[in-house]
């Protein structure tokens, strides 16, 4: 069944939880596809895990169309939602709605995503007014590294958490139908999930949000960069990988590979002719 934004919101209360992983590739997009996930996330986290930088704010929008053109392409049922990268909203409406447009028109997303509550709702009312799907981003909001000076947990003192319910309630009524909640308190964000009608996505937010999402190469054990505590490896793909290329260069190297299987062959007699 395809996943639209209209069937993911319905999923909030349906006794089903809303499932999103991030992908940024085709082959990755299929894949995720096949196995049935809701929607897949164009994350800006390609800045960290594609690109190798240690944070995410030198992705540009030309980065982001690129790869979520590549992911759409492979996402047949999935809803595909691509960041806006640092600086492609924050500095002006018109930025926003450009930009978002770009990621649509360019990047064929379903759904954009940006990050923070209040100070961004002008963006997220224009952008949805051009027809564009938004989904919010609260908690650690990772663009913002610079002002949060490091990665930690959110909205643990009450002034954090009150801020924290006052922009999820704004981000809803400024037309976000989807709000992903980063490294929150459980019982925060759960209360947080329960105050507002849209669904929330979590990630290091507990079960009590009405789906999670989590990094593809967290999830797979492919990034050992850092693990951050919200992390389950669902497999070692890492090292599967890892022996699958030892065993390659083995092969190579004692004559295994390739085999007569994997060779084409030519006529005995053409081949006699030229020694
Ligand atoms: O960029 C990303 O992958 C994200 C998720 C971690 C929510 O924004
Ligand atoms: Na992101």
């Amino acid at each position: 069944m395809k996943n639209t934004t209209t069937s993911i919101m319905q999923m909030k209360n349906s006794g089903h939880k809303i499932s999103m992983l991030t992908a940024y590739d085709y082959t990755t997009a299929r894949l995720l596809d096949e196995a049935g996930v809701n929607t897949i996330l164009v994350g800006d986290s390609l800045g960290n895990v594609i690109l190798g930088y240690e944070d995410t704010i030198s992705v540009t929008v030309e980065d982001m169309i690129h790869h979520s053109a590549a992911v759409a392409r492979g996402a047949k049922n999935a809803l595909v939602v691509t960041d806006l990268p640092f600086m492609s909203y924050q500095t002006s409406v018109y930025d926003a709605v450009v930009n978002a447009g770009r990621l649509m028109k360019e990047g064929r997303a379903g759904a954009v995503k940006l990050e923070g509550g209040k100070e961004v709702c002008p963006q997220i009312k224009a952008i949805v007014s051009a027809g564009i799907p938004v989904v919010a981003h609260l908690g650690l909001t990772p663009q913002s590294i610079n002002t949060f000076g490091g990665f930690k947990v959110q909205g643990k003192t009450e002034a954090a958490a009150k801020k924290l319910i006052e922009d999820a309630k704004a981000v809803e009524e400024a037309g976000a139908f989807l709000l992903v909640l980063e490294c929150v308190p459980a019982k925060l964000a759960k209360l947080v999930t329960e105050s507002i009608n849209i669904p929330t996505i979590g990630i290091g937010a507990g079960a009590g949000c009405d789906g999670q999402v989590l990094v593809i190469y967290d999830m797979l054990g492919m990034f050992s960069d850092f693990k951050p505590k919200f992390v389950k490896h669902f497999a070692n793909a890492g090292d599967v990988i890892r022996e699958a290329v030892k065993t390659y260069i083995a092969e190579i190297d004692d004559g295994t590979f390739p085999a007569e299987e994997h060779c084409y062959k030519i006529d005995d007699e053409v081949i006699d002719k030229l020694y």
